[in-house]
């Protein structure tokens, strides 16, 4: 089965590592597609995000980065993909997700979307939250790999 897991991944943290890890433990293939939500400003390029997971990844030989300007749906039919994968976190996430799933379902009939529970010890934990805690100065070694950290480190000084 080829999946993709679709997301701003702004900046990928442990929680998102962790349903891609145990994704591609069951499945042939996974794209991991870096796409624009137009809700959101990012603080990094989308080559800048690419760059992040791909070097977070390296282990994992069944795994591909790519990035994508435009509708998830379309990948579908490019990639031959048989579901999208995501992680659900609280009771919260599920409102915006249920709505994606729907309407990706009614402008792509092939396009199923498959929820993983996310680890309980990454339940709290948002790229959103790390952006915030480290503009403030806290600490985010727990939340993101040192790529990321030292990526954002760099952004804060420039
Ligand atoms: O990590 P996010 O920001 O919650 O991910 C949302 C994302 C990027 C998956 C969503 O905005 C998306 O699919 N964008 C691509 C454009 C698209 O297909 N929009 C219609 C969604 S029903």
């Amino acid at each position: 089965m080829k999946l993709i897991y679709p997301g701003s991944f702004d900046p990928i943290t442990y929680g998102h590592l962790d349903i891609i890890k145990r994704a591609a433990a069951f499945s042939e293939k996974i794209y991991i597609a870096v796409m624009v939500n137009s809700s959101k400003v990012p603080m990094f390029s989308a080559d800048e995000r690419v760059e992040m997971i791909r070097q977070s990844l390296v282990e994992l030989d069944n795994v591909e980065v790519i990035t994508f300007n435009g509708l998830l749906v379309d990948l579908f039919n490019l990639y031959d993909i048989h579901a999208i994968i995501k992680g659900l976190r609280a009771i919260s996430d599920f409102e915006y997700e249920f709505q994606m799933a729907q309407m990706n379902r009614e402008m792509n009939l092939k396009a199923e979307t498959l929820f993983m529970m996310t680890a309980p010890q990454y339940g709290y934990l948002s790229s959103s939250l790390v952006r915030e805690i480290h503009r403030f100065g806290g600490n985010i070694h727990e939340f993101v790999p040192s790529v990321v950290e030292e990526a954002m480190n760099k952004k804060r000084e420039e």
